[in-house]
């Protein structure tokens, strides 16, 4: 093979994933697909440009443009937050989040945040961000049924332990976190409280979910391409004091980034206005087909968890599927049938389980955002079901998702209407 069979070698498999994403359903709690016009955004000269620091005081010459779509960016994130503070320099969810760690905290700091084994993200663990910064962790005690921290007992430890700041914030993430429950224990430690929202930002963002700044935190940080239907990129907003703000900002640029990668960025701006325009109806929408695909599969016989409070109050829910082969055969043989989930490992799972855990993962954002209405939902939960509890050889069903998939073709909630898997085909098949 010559470099330049090589070189279509990759871009061949670029579109055979695409194609095979086309005819797929995407349930990965963590992904979505981007509005037409947040696309056109990445494939514009911004994307090859530098610009380090903030608006009006970079290091470089040529950028403009750039600051006023960072401007415009910034102002549309805190109209959409109702924040005193957004900055949308932050290139992924971690990428926020080890801003704030920098800015907030030093080695030897405490940091209170979920357990891993709760849905906690490994940003948060002692081989994640927070380990690499030199910081001490507590866990909080949570509910192993609906993967929520326990206030009562969780304030006790923060009495106990005085952290200096209280990370919330989950990856897989069933019901709101119960900040108001636990305000005393706050005020009387006095910690930072920080919210990790990236998987819920879309949730929160249309006013569906929780509303953090509202209830004590000071500091949210999030992924923009998550239940936000962004792209891949963090954001960091606020209503803490300007000296603290400062720092943060800080440990973005010079931190822990220089360039910030500014087509993401545009696309980050066109994706706020969105939301602000849409982002209500999509994430209502989201959370009543996550409710509705979990007590489809519920009734069809497989175990979801929080059923003592509904299953979900957000874009995901989490199946129990010991009992049909475990969370790696289940999610194997739905990809198979193209229905593509992840495995997860579930509370009581030892972490030596993570290749063959005891459950799934399943998200309603991506199907809600191309169009799936509650009866497709309904219809989903029974083919899935049939796969789940091996009723139906998976390869049968891949026919019938493909089928199914064909009718949904374009994004929904977003300005335009083109198709989500249109590419520039610059040098054809
Ligand atoms: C709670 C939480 N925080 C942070 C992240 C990291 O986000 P990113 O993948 O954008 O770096 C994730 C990713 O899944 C997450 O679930």
């Amino acid at each position: 093979m010559t470099f330049r069979d090589e070189a279509f070698k990759i871009r061949s498999l670029a579109m055979q994933h695409q194609r095979f994403f086309s005819e797929s359903i995407p349930l990965i709690a963590s992904e979505n697909i981007m509005s037409p016009l947040a696309m056109e955004m990445l494939t514009t000269d911004l994307g090859f440009r530098y610009a380090e620091g903030l608006p009006h005081h970079r290091y470089y010459q040529g950028n403009g443009f750039v600051d006023q779509i960072e401007d415009l960016t910034t102002d549309l994130g805190k109209r959409l937050f109702q924040s005193r503070y957004c900055d949308p320099r932050p290139i992924s969810g971690t990428n926020a989040n080890t801003s704030v760690i920098y800015g907030l905290m030093k080695p030897g700091d405490t940091v209170a945040a979920p357990d891993l084994a709760g849905g906690g993200h490994i940003s948060a663990a002692s081989f994640g961000a927070v380990g690499l910064r030199g910081l001490k962790i507590l866990n909080y005690p949570f509910d192993p049924e609906t993967m929520t921290i326990i206030p009562d007992e969780a304030s006790k430890m923060i009495i106990r332990e005085k952290p200096k700041v209280c990370l919330f914030g989950q990856s897989v993430f069933l019901f709101p976190t119960p900040l108001r429950e636990m305000r005393d224990a706050f005020q009387e430690v006095g910690c930072r409280i920080w919210y990790d929202g990236a998987h819920v930002l879309g949730l929160i963002a249309g006013k569906k979910f929780q509303q953090p700044l509202k209830e004590g935190a000071e500091i949210i940080t999030g992924s923009t391409h998550k239940t936000f239907p962004g792209p891949q990129r963090g954001i960091i907003i606020g209503n803490a004091e300007e000296e603290v703000w400062k720092k943060i900002q800080r440990g973005v640029f010079p931190g822990t980034i220089s360039n910030h990668h500014l087509n993401s960025m545009a696309a980050l701006g066109v994706t706020l206005a969105e939301e602000l325009d849409f982002g209500e109806a999509y994430a209502s929408a989201v959370i009543e087909n996550s409710k509705i695909l979990a007590e489809t599969l519920h009734s069809e016989g497989i175990r979801i968890l929080g059923e003592s409070r509904g299953f979900t109050e957000s874009h995901t829910l989490v199946a129990d599927v010991r009992t049909n082969g475990g969370g790696r055969k289940v999610a194997e043989d739905l990809e198979k049938a193209g229905i593509i989930v992840n495995k997860n490992l579930l509370p009581g799972d030892s972490s030596k389980d993570s290749q063959n855990p005891s459950g799934i993962r399943i998200g309603t954002q991506e199907i809600t955002r191309i169009g799936f209405s509650k009866n497709d939902v309904r219809d989903l939960g029974r083919l899935m079901s049939l796969v789940i509890k091996g009723r139906s050889e998976p390869e049968k069903i891949r026919e019938e998702t493909r089928s199914i998939k064909s009718n949904f073709n374009s994004v929904k909630y977003c300005y335009g209407k083109l198709e989500p898997y249109k590419y520039i085909e610059i040098f054809g098949e």
